[in-house]
């Protein structure tokens, strides 16, 4: 099964951003996990990132219309992206939503997930292995 992994603005400086906050893992150790966890759950993942709304648009847009699965980490669009959400609820495969770190327990204006309610299920707040998570999710769904 083919999955896209997708994740929006500023995880690109994963290991640099906000050490204390994010960790010192990076992007590429983000993308090893993927590439790893899905050899071991037999996937063929795509893991991307993006800073731009309109090309994670696109992807999702690809995504729906290819019936492909979806792990999104859509870091600050998360709380506001109307068209985000939009584009989410096109997809006819699941979609997990998934944070490194738990939105809940940090600033208010976190609290809010405009992504959450057209999700298929949400994984946050713990670190890397939210995405490791988020793709055994998607392998047990696809076995139902
Ligand atoms: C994040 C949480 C968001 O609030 C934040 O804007 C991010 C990363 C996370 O993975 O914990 O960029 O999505």
């Amino acid at each position: 099964m083919r999955v896209l992994v997708l994740n929006g603005p500023n995880l690109g400086r994963l290991g640099s951003r906000e050490p204390e906050v994010y960790g010192s893992e990076s992007y590429d150790d983000l993308v090893a996990v993927c590439v790893d966890a899905g050899r071991e759950l037999d996937l063929d993942v795509d893991v991307r990132q993006t800073d731009d709304e309109a090309e994670l648009v696109h992807w999702l847009h690809e995504a729906a219309d290819a019936s492909t699965p979806v792990v999104l980490n859509p870091a600050a669009f998360t709380h506001y992206s109307y068209s985000l959400r939009d584009a989410c609820a096109q997809l006819t495969a699941p979609l997990v939503e998934v944070h490194l770190t738990n939105p809940l327990s940090r600033e208010s204006f976190r609290h809010t997930s405009v992504v959450g309610g057209v999700a298929t299920g949400t994984v946050a707040g713990f670190g890397l292995d939210s995405y490791r998570l988020a793709l055994r999710a998607l392998t047990t769904l696809a076995a139902r």
